[in-house]
């Protein structure tokens, strides 16, 4: 497993700035545009906030969130209301951001326009995801009745309801999380860390989905801080 250890998350968050930066504006260069998907959570706070003061071709980068609760857009929970806060202002205002939830409430309506503007984006450039401690990355939960559709399907996006955490959530499936030049699983904490420790070839990805994007099954990278 190819792995980025820091001693704290500062140098962790910078660093991981400077990488995410540099392949963004790599991807720039050479197609004309890039594709940054993020989560939610916590962790990713400050990485956010440092991506935001970072000069970058920002008009020609779509942004995009793996998962967001199905909440409004202006709910405390809203990784989408974190991201407009954090994120897309300074620099990064100019970044084109696609909502998982643009006709929020309508489930039915919001799965079908999200699919179809899924379908226009071309293989991610950059994909950072977090971890819970249960094992689940984006909105892929263990505890959801729709993790084995949400693992294997070839839709671009899926509903999940978590039994063990708040809100139903829409959240990128596997499939399309997986079709990324290049991700990291950002996680701090040794509790994380022991989980990461415990994944191998025989861990199954329905009980703990993060497995699938990490090798031997995966390309991403772990980049972590106690
Ligand atoms: C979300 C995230 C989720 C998150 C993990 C880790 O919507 O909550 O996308 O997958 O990355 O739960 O969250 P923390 O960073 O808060 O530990």
């Amino acid at each position: 497993m190819s792995e980025q250890a820091f001693g704290t998350t500062e140098a962790l968050d910078q660093a991981l700035c400077s990488a995410v930066a540099n392949r963004l504006a790599e991807a720039v260069a050479l197609r004309g545009s890039a594709t940054l998907v993020i989560s939610g959570g916590s962790t990713p706070r400050e990485l956010y906030r440092l991506l935001a003061k970072t000069s970058l071709p920002w008009q020609k980068i779509t942004v995009l969130l793996a998962d967001d609760r199905w909440v409004a857009l202006d709910h405390k929970d809203s990784n989408e209301r974190m991201v407009r806060e954090l994120l897309l202002r300074g620099e990064a205002a100019s970044a084109h951001f696609l909502s998982l939830a643009p006709v929020y409430p309508d489930e039915a309506a919001n799965l079908l326009q999200v699919e179809a503007a899924l379908t226009q984006l071309p293989t991610f450039d950059v994909v950072l995801l977090g971890m819970g401690l249960d094992g689940h990355t984006a909105s892929l939960f263990p505890c959801s009745a729709e993790i084995n559709h949400a693992m294997t399907t070839t839709a671009r996006v899926a509903m999940t309801q978590p039994a063990a955490a708040p809100h139903r959530r829409v959240t990128l499936t596997r499939r399309r999380l997986e079709d990324s030049r290049w991700g990291a699983v950002h996680i701090v904490g040794d509790e994380k860390s022991r989980v990461l420790e415990g994944i191998n070839q025989d861990t199954s990805e329905a009980s703990t989905p993060v497995a699938a994007f990490l090798p031997p099954r995966g390309h991403f990278e772990v980049w972590q801080a106690p």
